[in-house]
């Protein structure tokens, strides 16, 4: 790509992320998802956030991680826990019985995006600053979470793992093939679908309604349950650990050492350990799986990220990834177009992600596949000039769904620039 197309791109994701910016009055300044759906700080959506800002204000990208952590749980059995959703207006208190912040997680990118942040604005008292709270926040998952002594943590409502609605959930979820409607049953565009309550502008098929409103119940589960994994899990609600939310915690309890590393605290060999440990584990889940799996699973892709794939499970996934670059119009989709399940204009059934594109981006240059990494990049980059920064999008026709100028869309930013500036 030359000099001026990227410069055109920069501009582009700089205004959508300029545009979604809200200015708190303490002057520390967070990006929405997006205008009217999405006004509240998500905490995975701001980790990308900042690893978009660091290209285009280092500033932005420091302050969007001091917001993210700054509602983090200091008090009772879940202190250290950084909510998946900061209401910096308040208005939390309907759905989570909280004003301020919701009562679970979501994927933690935290010390990854501090850490790649750091790679481009250097800012050792920045990492120092963060430090503490990012060793609660593992510590949390460690005490809370880790119910097998095996380093995997577990999940206890689907919004924690980021994709609401996939259909790897459903089982656990307990939903029938009745409650979930065939894959022919689409959103109804242009609507806007969202879990996210307040929205003024959605509306979903009766099914995608349905699905949401049992997330929504789950809600009053865990109250009930003040939110105990092990007390959940017994309790048969919804309790998971899968491999992709795994992938993710073990790079960024890599990155956590390497943070310790740099501000110099012996803690470096602890988090490095316990990243070793938890990828042993990952790669132990891998060995049982076909290589059927490795080639057609988007969330076995993701092992790539944390490297917990050997060289030849790693040739398997990039094949399958060429495979589905060859045969998806617009790729990648987040459920393979095989599976039984896949609904292409369903809210996370079947679309475009960018999270997960740049995860599975990422562990392709982690493994060396750099010219695949580079035409995915290339893909997602039409795609968006076809569509717009969509929320998600459909891989068969491409066209961009859920809201519009959607802040996390700006990762193809960074897909473009690393590597290259
Ligand atoms: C949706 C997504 C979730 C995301 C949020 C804000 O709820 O499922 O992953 O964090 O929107 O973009």
């Amino acid at each position: 790509m030359n000099n001026s197309s990227l410069d055109q791109w920069k501009t582009r994701c700089h205004s959508v992320l300029q545009r979604n910016q809200i200015v708190l009055g303490n002057g520390l300044r967070y990006t929405r998802p997006a205008p009217m759906i999405y006004e509240q700080q998500w905490l995975w959506d701001s980790c990308f956030h900042a690893i978009v800002w660091r290209w285009l204000d280092a500033t932005c990208a420091w302050q969007e991680l001091r917001c993210a952590t700054a509602k983090q749980l200091q008090t009772g059995a879940d202190a250290g826990m950084i909510p998946h959703m900061n209401y910096w207006d308040g208005r939390g208190t309907a759905l989570w019985n909280t004003a301020e912040r919701s009562v679970i997680t979501q994927p933690p990118l935290i010390a990854i995006a501090a850490w790649l942040t750091h790679q481009k604005n250097p800012n050792l008292a920045a990492l120092a600053q963060l430090y503490p709270q990012l060793e609660a926040y593992h510590n949390w998952f460690s005490h809370r979470r880790e119910l097998d002594n095996d380093d995997m943590v577990w999940l206890i409502h689907p919004w924690e793992t980021g994709q609401d609605a996939t259909p790897r959930w459903d089982a656990a979820m307990g939903f029938d093939a009745k409650q979930i409607g065939d894959n022919t049953a689409n959103s109804g565009n242009p609507s806007i679908e969202s879990d996210h309550l307040n929205t003024q502008t959605y509306y979903h098929n009766e099914y995608d309604n349905g699905l949401r409103q049992a997330r929504i119940a789950l809600v009053h589960t865990l109250i009930k349950h003040q939110c105990d994994a092990g007390a959940l899990r017994q309790a048969s609600s919804f309790c998971i650990a899968p491999l992709d939310f795994n992938a993710i915690r073990c790079a960024d309890l890599e990155a956590l050492g390497n943070i310790a590393q740099v501000i110099d605290l012996p803690a470096a060999r602890y988090w490095r350990q316990k990243s070793a440990d938890l990828q042993a584990t990952l790669q132990q889940h891998l060995a049982k799986l076909s290589s059927d799996d490795l080639r057609h699973q988007p969330e076995v892709w993701v092992n790539l990220f944390c490297g917990a794939a050997n060289q030849i499970q790693a040739m398997q996934m990039a094949q399958g990834i060429e495979h589905a670059l060859a045969t998806t119009p617009y790729p990648l989709s987040s459920v393979p177009l095989h599976h039984a399940a896949f609904a292409p204009a369903r809210y996370w059934r079947g679309n475009v992600w960018l999270p997960l594109v740049w995860l599975i981006w990422a562990g392709l240059r982690r493994y060396g596949y750099d010219d695949l990494a580079k035409k995915l990049t290339e893909r997602i980059a039409d795609l968006i000039q076809h569509s717009g920064f969509r929320e998600y999008f459909n891989p068969i026709s491409g066209e961009g769904l859920g809201s519009e100028d959607h802040s996390w869309t700006t990762l193809i930013l960074d897909m473009q620039l690393t590597g290259y500036a």
